[in-house]
């Protein structure tokens, strides 16, 4: 194994975990369309589903996740917020899904794990901000 270089986070979010936030988004859209009694708000247009709402913040993911490394910026926090960020885009009016995501956000993050409330501060600013 090799340590060199490596830096002692704070904050550690293993792959396990991040692929079950993954799971938890993609859930959590699917679920917010499946309520709504017709079958969702926009379901004609195919940026209001729930599968390309996913697939799109996938790709966030992977820039943010990229821009991070670049960057030097903490790339858990990044991360993290990049996979939350439109988690209530389909579920709140677009003027406040932001402050609804990251209220959706820090449930799970407190609830799960063991995260620093210094972490989950950072995340959900990032996620009210986006
Ligand atoms: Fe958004």
């Amino acid at each position: 194994m090799v340590l060199v270089g490596v830096e002692i986070k704070e904050t550690e979010v293993s792959d396990e975990d991040f692929e079950e936030m993954k799971g938890f988004v993609r859930d959590y859209l699917a679920a917010s369309v499946e309520s709504e009694d017709d079958g969702g708000r926009m379901r004609w247009y195919p940026w209001h589903s729930a599968s390309y709402r996913f697939n799109h913040i996938l790709n966030v993911v992977d820039l943010a996740t990229e821009i991070a490394e670049a960057e030097g910026a903490d790339v858990d926090v990044v991360r993290v917020a990049a996979v939350f960020h439109d988690v209530a885009k389909l579920e709140a009016e677009q003027d406040v899904h932001a402050e609804a995501g990251a209220r959706v956000t820090r449930e799970y993050l407190q609830s799960r794990g063991n995260y620093p409330e210094s972490f989950i501060e950072e995340v959900c600013g990032a996620v009210v901000d986006h």
